[in-house]
């Protein structure tokens, strides 16, 4: 098998550590590859041409993360020989790499490869954590699925699977809807007596969208609601709306917080 001796550039986006864990461990198989938060890239990330362009990201709502369009759009005027993309889901990857691949043409580029990839649900706000169990059943199959995507990868091998490339029913009228309010969505977000003022919830946001005052977080509305604050907070003191107190919460369990922050 022809080993490819271009740089790879993999860039992700991720509250949980599901597409963390994934940009990694293709990152290790492929090797001479670099791996890029998303929320932190700047334009000379990917400014060099002819490299191979990974994108690893969760579905939100059926789509692309709003941090995640913007940075494709960014995209514009830059060139990569080979653009593949893995799209973390909880089993309802929808239209996500539909999506992509259409942003993407928009800009001059295509998608070679594509992959839906089933991972542990993150979405605590509407169901319960997984369990144990399946936490580690649905890891097992993505290892597996893993390793067939770093194939496919390492032979450049074009993968379009029409099933995740029809343009049906997109964008949904539920996806437009979270894009328009997704950023003020942290007006649900409150603290319960169980915070102990850690800051962990300030570190690991993303978009720097969480400050301490008087002692308690702040939301400042700029949210992308990936989750990772109510997840990652260690004593489960974040809540959302009026369903979360009796739930788990999830983070991945191969990830840790150092891992999170970059
Ligand atoms: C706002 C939001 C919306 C989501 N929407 C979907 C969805 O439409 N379909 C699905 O299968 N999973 C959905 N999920 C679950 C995540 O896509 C899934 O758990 C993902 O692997 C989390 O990745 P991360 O750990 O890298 O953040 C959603 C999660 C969030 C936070
Ligand atoms: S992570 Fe949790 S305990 Fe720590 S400051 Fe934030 S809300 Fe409080
Ligand atoms: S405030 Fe919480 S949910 Fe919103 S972007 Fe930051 S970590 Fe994610």
């Amino acid at each position: 098998m022809e080993e490819i001796n271009l740089k790879h550039r993999i860039f992700y986006f991720t509250g949980t550590g599901n597409s963390l864990m994934v940009a990694k461990a293709i990152t290790d198989a492929l090797g001479d590859a670099d791996v890029i938060p998303i929320a932190h890239a700047h334009s000379n990330d990917y400014d060099e041409p002819h490299e191979i362009l990974g994108i690893v990201f969760p579905v939100y709502w059926g789509g692309l993360p709003l941090k995640v369009l913007e940075f494709i759009r960014s995209l514009k005027g830059h060139s990569a020989s080979y653009i593949f993309a893995v799209v973390t889901h909880a089993g309802e990857p929808e239209f996500a790499l539909a999506q992509l691949r259409a942003e993407l043409q928009k800009i001059g580029l295509d998608l070679s490869a594509g992959f839906p990839l089933r991972m542990p649900s993150n979405y605590i706000i509407d169901y319960d954590a997984p369990s144990e169990s399946g936490i580690q059943r649905i890891l097992c199959n993505a290892a597996n699925a893993i390793e067939e995507i770093v194939v496919t990868l390492r032979n450049r091998t074009i993968h379009l699977p029409s099933s995740q490339l029809s343009s049906y029913s997109w964008p949904s009228r539920s996806y437009k809807q979270f894009i328009e309010r997704v950023n003020g969505s942290d007006e649900k977000f409150w603290v319960d007596e169980n915070c102990t003022e850690c800051e962990t919830c300030v570190r690991i946001c993303p978009v720097q969208n969480i400050r301490m005052k008087e002692g308690r977080p702040e939301w400042l509305h700029g949210c992308q609601q990936c989750l990772a604050c109510i997840n990652w907070c260690p004593e489960s003191a974040i809540q959302f709306g009026s369903g979360t107190e009796s739930r788990g919460r999830y983070t991945n369990p191969s990830v840790t917080m150092e891992d999170m922050e970059p």
